[in-house]
């Protein structure tokens, strides 16, 4: 392909060594790259917990790994037993976030392998169990790759594309969703120039977004929250993509705290509103968006960056840590299935015919 720049990306957040599982502490980018080493499931679950590891593909890998951890200190001979215990890893593992669907959708896939194969023994439930996880893991980054080249087409060349949060290489096993389609479009010549919201509180936008696209080589600039709207009146912002924690049957979206705003925006100066997102993000158990559990994360998180005190103490706080966008204010929904715009309920339905 001509003009082909980035065909992957090297950054993946999760990595294997000896049995063993690290992942790159997020909490402490761009400063330091510190990768730390997790052997038991209690660690990955405090890992996901306190955001070592976050997004939601990359959540959903995580807890994927985590049941294999789990699963084999598991020491019975019984295999209706081991499944009984698996289900108890698999409930400290769930209790961890309660937005992002991946994670859920990834212990009932573990689930599922064992509940089927009851009749084999315990050594090889814990062997498919171990083959599932890293299928999980090596999927991920695969489809990120589809889904990249299902969006890039909607990206037209020398475009100027606003996006919120991360939703790149580091939130999934590797490519991205959102940052997969502008890595998509950036392989296939196209100019692309990236603006990250900085995303307050975590800082997702500033610390993350940046962080991954300057180590590819794609141009990307630094906006407050607050700045989204001046810049679309003035022009300087040509779309808007995002990645999703959830997405209800009928095309709600939840992703990161001011997705919602962001659309609103979008919808004002008449300009797309693209989420990308694996088919394991919808949850068509849901009929919409109203339905979706919404984290609300520490005070702290807000009062304070780091160990500096930025707002009075005792001062009341709320931190719901994501929102949820309608669906009449998003054009398309990526997947590696397929591109869905207008009738979401239909479109997304018609796409799981297609997995
Ligand atoms: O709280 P986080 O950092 O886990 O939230 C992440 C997001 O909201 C992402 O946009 C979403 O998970 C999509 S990641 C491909």
């Amino acid at each position: 392909m001509s003009g082909c720049q980035i065909d992957t990306s090297v950054i993946r957040p999760i990595r294997f060594f000896n049995g063993k599982c690290q992942m790159l502490d997020q909490r402490l980018l761009p400063a330091e790259e510190v990768w730390l080493e997790y052997n038991t499931y209690e660690e990955i679950a405090d890992a996901i917990r306190t955001m070592v590891v976050r997004g939601a593909p990359a959540i959903g890998v995580a807890a994927a790994i985590g049941v294999w951890f789990g699963v084999r200190d598991i020491e019975t001979a019984s295999s209706q037993k081991f499944f009984a215990q698996m289900k108890q890893i698999c409930d400290v593992l769930a209790a961890t976030r309660p937005t992002a669907v991946n994670l859920f959708w990834a212990l009932e896939r573990m689930k599922h392998f064992a509940e089927s194969n009851l009749d084999r023994s315990v050594m090889e439930l814990k062997i498919g169990l171990e083959y599932e996880a890293l299928a999980i893991c090596q999927e991920d980054e695969q489809l990120c790759i589809k889904l990249g080249r299902q969006g890039q087409s909607l990206i037209p060349d020398g475009s100027r594309v606003l996006t919120h949060c991360n939703a790149g290489a580091l939130a999934t096993a590797g490519y991205g969703t959102a940052l997969g389609v502008i890595r998509a479009a950036v392989a296939a010549g196209k100019k692309i120039a990236v603006l990250a919201d900085e995303t307050r509180p975590w800082l997702q936008g500033a610390r993350l977004t940046t962080w991954e696209l300057q180590k590819d080589n794609i141009p990307v600039t630094l906006i407050c929250d607050n700045m989204a709207g001046y810049l679309m009146s003035k022009g300087e912002i040509d779309c808007v993509i995002v990645g999703a924690d959830r997405i209800a049957a009928n095309g709600d979206v939840a992703n990161k705290i001011g997705t919602y705003t962001v659309a609103v925006l979008a919808k004002e100066h008449k300009l797309p509103f693209y989420v990308a997102a694996p088919m394991s993000t919808i949850d068509f158990s849901l009929s919409d968006g109203s339905q979706i559990p919404i984290e609300e994360r520490d005070a702290l998180e807000i009062t304070h960056l780091k160990d500096i005190q930025l707002a009075p103490e005792g001062i009341e706080v709320r931190n719901p840590a994501f929102d949820v966008t309608p669906n009449r204010l998003v054009t398309a929904i990526i997947t590696e299935c397929g591109v869905v715009q207008g009738d979401y309920q239909q479109g997304l339905a018609e796409l799981i015919q297609k997995r």
